[in-house]
């Protein structure tokens, strides 16, 4: 399968999860490409005004992973901006992919993941399914190779 990651990350966990994803798939047989969502401008520091440069592209994929963290108990105002700002997704399968500093889900993954999908299917993409890393607390590396390995069978399971 073609699959693309495209990410948005601030201080490079959403990034790490994702070039861990973009090797499992690559060892899988898989064509990857992997972009980001970057700004054009710095952002000033508690705004949610964010300005973006050009997106990467989100179509021709079989498949497309999209990643982002958690701010402020919700989905970067980065990731939406750029959702809220793409092109159509008619067509594109989803699977998403959230970072966040908490422990529990509940403080800002699940919010997250929520509104991704909402912003993924306003754009008329069909959603797969999403997987939630927490950076809180030891065994870290087992929860990140579990999102991958879930995120792995979640996308090569469903047919191009
Ligand atoms: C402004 C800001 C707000 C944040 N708010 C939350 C939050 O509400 N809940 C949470 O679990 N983590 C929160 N975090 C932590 C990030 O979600 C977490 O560190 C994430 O993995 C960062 O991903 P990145 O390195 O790809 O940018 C926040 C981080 C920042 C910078």
């Amino acid at each position: 399968m073609n699959i693309g990651i495209v990410v948005y990350s601030h201080t490079g966990n959403t990034r790490l999860v994702a070039g861990k994803l973009k090797d499992a798939l690559a060892a899988g047989g898989h064509r990857v490409t992997m972009g980001e969502v970057t700004l054009a401008e710095a952002r000033v520091q508690g705004s949610r005004v964010v300005k973006l440069a050009p997106l990467p592209t989100l179509s021709g994929y079989d498949a497309l992973v999209l990643g982002a963290p958690v701010e402020a108990f919700t989905l970067s105002p980065v990731m939406v901006k750029a959702l809220e700002g793409a092109p159509s997704l008619e067509r594109a399968r989803v699977a998403c992919l959230v970072t966040q500093g908490l422990a529990y889900r509940w403080l800002g993954g699940n919010g997250a993941l929520r509104r991704m999908r909402r912003l993924c299917e306003a754009k008329g993409a069909t959603v797969l399914g999403g997987e939630i890393v927490s950076w809180a607390g030891g065994g870290l590396d087992g929860r990140i190779a579990r999102a991958v390995e879930t995120l792995v069978q979640l996308i090569a399971s469903q047919k191009a």
